[in-house]
């Protein structure tokens, strides 16, 4: 329960986070000086100690109260606050002991985002097996597949690689993927192959309330090279147009009207808050 500067921040070598990745995590985005979306990174990161029987009471108000000071203290306008509790210190054991207290990380930083003002941008992402363990819905830190897919997309100067399985686009390494065709929007459902994202259910809700068409359902690694439109969400990307996809151009390399069109109503909706 201190803030305490970076390079004395420490954690213990036995921490069951460090040596069998037994924790989980939430990156909420702070745009604004604001937190985005708290309610709904909160109900997921319930959801996800619940799933690993991790022993800790989230307690909205007092995080809220830590995470408005570390905006404060650390002069934040736009960037991300990082959040992990870690199952507990123990001599090194697969099976855990019940009793073990949690370790609670939490710190903020600066970032820019992509949002549809002066630069925004499409990007280019790259095609990658999905080879990870599947239990997707749950944001442990659990993430080497999804480093391998990313450092394979930085080395091909990509800024996402979208993973595939069985011929099936499931989402990004740290995004859901997005893609539009004949007006349709279409996504991966929300099943234990994915990750809900939480910039993917406000998203949900915004083109509901706007009455634009959304179909909940898989699409092939086929169906996103012949899209209108590819977009990726993320809080930490907020909506980013992906124009280029391995050596496939999409939508003429253009960011398509109805992603800009979300990026910006994805925007509004916390300008307006
Ligand atoms: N990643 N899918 C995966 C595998 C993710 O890791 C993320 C988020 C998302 C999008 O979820 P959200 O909209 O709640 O950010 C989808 C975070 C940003 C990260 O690991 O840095």
């Amino acid at each position: 329960n201190k803030f305490i500067s970076f390079n004395k921040a420490k954690i213990h070598i036995e921490g069951r986070g460090l040596q069998f990745a037994d924790s989980v995590y939430e990156v909420v985005p702070v745009i604004n000086s604001k937190i985005i979306d708290f309610d709904f990174h909160i109900k997921r990161l319930k959801f996800s100690l619940k799933e690993l029987l991790i022993n800790y009471t989230v307690d909205k108000n007092s995080l809220k109260k830590i995470f408005n000071k570390l905006i404060s203290i650390n002069k934040i306008n736009n960037g991300i606050i990082y959040l992990q509790v870690t199952r507990g210190v123990q001599t090194r054991e697969h099976v855990y002991n019940n009793k073990l207290k949690p370790n609670i990380i939490i710190y903020a930083r600066h970032k820019k985002l992509n949002l549809p003002i002066k630069k925004f941008k499409g990007e280019k992402a790259v095609t990658y097996e999905d080879l990870r363990w599947k239990r997707r819905d749950i944001k442990t830190v659990n993430l080497l597949p999804n480093i391998m897919a990313a450092n394979f997309a930085s080395k091909h100067k990509a800024y996402e690689a979208i993973l595939i399985q069985k011929n099936i686009v499931t989402e990004g390494t740290s995004s859901n993927i997005w893609i539009v065709k004949n007006k349709k929007i279409f996504t991966h459902p929300s099943n234990t192959d994915i990750l809900k994202g939480v910039t993917r259910e406000t998203l949900r809700i915004l083109i509901q309330e706007n009455k634009l068409q959304l179909v909940e359902k898989s699409f092939t690694k086929k169906q996103l090279f012949n899209a209108d439109e590819v977009f990726l969400t993320s809080s930490s990307s907020c909506v980013t147009p992906i124009t280029k996809i391995d050596s496939k151009v999409i939508n003429s390399g253009k960011i398509g009207n109805i992603t800009l069109n979300l990026a910006k109503l994805y925007s509004k909706s916390f300008m307006n808050e």
